[in-house]
C-alpha cells in the first residue's frame, strides 16, 4: 500500500469505524466538545434548520453519529419526518427510528426525500462518488443536500503539535502526522465532487478561532483518536502527555494556546 492509500484505508476501514471508532458517541463528543472554546460559536444544527425551512416529507440524516442535527431538527420542524441512519450500530443506541445504513447503499427509494444531511461524514466512504450518486438518486426533485466537512486548513496548529510532540517522544525534529479524517474530503474539494451530480452549490464557510487556558479540551481532543493509535506511528498515550506539556508552556508564556479553524457547509441542489 502506499502511504494515501494506507492514510484512505485507516480513514474508511468500515469495521474499525463502527467498532473503535464510533461504536459509542464518546470520541464523537470529545472532538465536539472543543468548539465550546471556539469563537463565534457556529450554531451548526441551527445553520441546518435554517437551511431546511423550504424542505418537506422525509429528512435522512446519513452518517447522524450521536444524533446532534437530527435532535434539533426534531425539536424545531416537528412537520418532518426525520430519518437517522449511520454504519455504526452502536453510536445509534439511543436515537429512536434510526437505522444501520450506509451511504453508498442507501435503503431508500428514489426520489423519496425533502432533504439529506451528510455531515462530517463523506471523508470516512471509500467511493464518495458513489455516495454522492446516492444523495442525488434519493432527493425529490427541488430537495436539498447538506454538507459539511473542514478545510484543509483546519486546526493546523493541532496537527504541528502533534508532530512536535511525537519528534519529542521519538527524539527528532518533527514526529509523523496524524490520521488526517477530513483531508480525504476538504472543504476546498468538495465543491468539486458533489459538482458531478448537484448543479447548484453554495458553500457556507465557518472560520473562527479556538482559544484554552487549560490544555485539557486539546489533550481530549487529541485523545479522541484512539481508534488510530497504532497506525500513528508513534506512543499514542506518551505522544498526548508529552503534547499536554507543550500546551501547558505555551498557555503560561503567551497566556492561552490558539487554533484556527475553519469548517463549512454545502448546500447542494
Ligand atoms: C465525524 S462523525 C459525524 C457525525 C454527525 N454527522 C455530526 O456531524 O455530528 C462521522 C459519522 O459517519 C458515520 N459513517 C462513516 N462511514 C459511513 C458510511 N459509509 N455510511 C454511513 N455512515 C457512515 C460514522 O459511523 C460516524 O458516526
Amino acid at each position: 500500500m502506499t502511504d494515501q492509500s494506507a492514510c484512505d484505508h485507516l480513514a474508511t476501514d468500515r469495521s474499525l469505524l463502527s467498532t473503535k471508532a464510533y461504536g459509542t458517541g464518546q470520541h464523537l463528543a470529545a472532538r465536539q466538545s472543543l468548539y465550546r472554546w471556539q469563537t463565534p460559536r457556529h450554531d451548526l444544527p441551527g445553520i441546518v434548520v435554517n437551511e431546511l425551512a423550504g424542505a418537506r416529507g422525509v429528512v435522512a440524516d446519513v452518517g447522524c453519529g450521536n444524533g446532534k442535527f437530527v435532535a434539533r431538527v426534531r425539536e424545531t420542524r416537528p412537520d418532518l419526518s426525520v430519518l437517522p441512519m449511520d454504519v455504526s450500530h452502536g453510536i445509534l443506541g439511543g436515537i429512536p427510528g434510526a437505522v444501520v445504513a450506509d451511504v453508498q447503499q442507501l435503503p431508500i427509494a428514489d426520489g423519496a426525500l425533502g432533504a439529506v444531511l451528510a455531515l462530517h461524514m463523506l471523508y470516512h466512504v471509500q467511493d464518495q462518488d458513489q455516495a454522492i450518486r446516492e444523495l442525488g438518486r434519493v432527493l425529490a426533485p427541488g430537495g436539498t443536500a447538506i454538507v459539511s466537512t473542514n478545510s484543509q486548513t483546519d486546526k493546523r496548529e493541532l496537527e504541528h503539535l502533534w508532530r512536535q510532540a511525537a519528534g519529542d517522544v521519538l527524539g527528532i525534529q518533527e514526529g509523523p502526522a496524524r490520521v488526517q479524517l477530513s483531508a480525504r474530503f476538504t472543504l476546498e474539494d468538495a465543491p468539486g465532487i458533489l459538482g458531478t451530480v448537484f448543479g447548484e452549490i453554495r458553500t457556507i464557510p465557518l472560520p473562527g478561532v479556538i482559544e484554552v487556558t487549560d490544555a485539557e479540551p486539546v489533550v481530549a481532543h487529541l485523545a479522541s483518536y484512539e481508534a488510530w493509535a497504532d497506525k500513528m506511528g508513534v506512543p499514542f498515550r506518551e505522544t498526548i502527555e508529552r503534547a499536554r506539556e507543550r500546551v501547558n508552556e505555551i498557555i503560561q508564556a503567551e497566556g492561552a494556546f490558539r487554533i484556527g479553524c475553519l469548517g463549512g457547509m454545502l448546500v447542494c441542489r
